[in-house]
């Protein structure tokens, strides 16, 4: 790909040098696994999700899941938990202790372990508690925040766009919306349509996610949601940069 085609993507004040971004993948994304994917150049590795709750007991286990010593940068720290204190102490915590760029929270878990306990995709019924959450991370975090969501709990519950503006005004810097909702799992096709409607209704990024294996997938997505395209760039910037 000649290189002014490729897409600078601005997450707060951390440029990114293009924009695809590996997704976290807890159980798969640790270090080993993104250190492998440097060498494919993303504009942005995301660790595994981590628990806000457990950082918060100060469990020595959970806290190995933050080291990214020696890593490309920028990278993103994945958080989870339902609990504002917590989160909010988490990222506090995260930004005192550990080199990171971006801290991303997670709102998209459908595991039965993780929603049972209100967190993960659970949030996307409760716009309220995805702003106090989202502006909680955000007061006590030195470093751009980002939010992962669903387009919604079940189809009698689509909420990904009143919850993409919570998030826009409680300080979140960009927000990822992976097409599926929690009912679906990771079954059948990702909407992408609903990536699209978030991206008219918000002018912070939007990372579009779901059912993207293959470099074509990646543009055919762009196309289609309009994602990935930085709104916040003056036109002339935007027209440099080929974006
Ligand atoms: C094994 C596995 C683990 C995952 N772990 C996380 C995670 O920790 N945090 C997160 O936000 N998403 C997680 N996801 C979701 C992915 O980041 C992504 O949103 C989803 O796989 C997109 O759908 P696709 O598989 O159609 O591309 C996980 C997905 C898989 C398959």
């Amino acid at each position: 790909m000649n290189d002014k085609k490729i897409a600078k993507l601005q997450i707060g004040n951390v440029e990114l040098e293009n924009n695809i971004i590996l997704g976290p993948m807890a159980g798969l994304t640790d270090r080993a696994f993104r250190i492998i994917c440097e060498k494919f150049n993303p504009g942005l590795v995301v660790t595994e999700m981590i628990s806000s709750r457990a950082l918060f007991y100060g469990d020595e286990k959970t806290k190995k899941l933050l080291d990214t010593t020696g890593e490309k940068r920028p990278i993103a720290v994945q958080i989870f938990g339902s609990d504002t204190d917590s989160m909010a102490y988490s990222a506090k915590f995260i930004c005192d202790n550990y080199d990171i760029d971006i801290i991303d929270i997670n709102m998209g878990c459908p595991a039965p372990k993780i929603v049972k306990n209100g967190d993960g995709s659970k949030l996307l019924l409760d716009t309220n508690k995805v702003y106090d959450i989202t502006k909680s991370v955000s007061k006590n975090s030195r470093v751009p925040v980002t939010v992962k969501i669903r387009k919604g709990w079940d189809s009698e519950h689509i909420t990904a766009v009143e919850n993409a503006k919570a998030i826009e005004q409680a300080g979140a810097s960009a927000i990822t919306v992976h097409g599926r909702t929690r009912a679906e799992f990771y079954s059948g096709v990702a909407d992408w349509d609903i990536i699209k409607k978030v991206k008219e209704n918000v002018n912070i990024p939007v990372i579009g996610n779901g059912d993207i294996k293959t470099v074509y997938d990646a543009k055919k997505i762009i196309e289609q949601t309009g994602c990935d395209r930085n709104n916040g760039l003056k036109s002339k910037l935007r027209k440099s940069l080929d974006i």
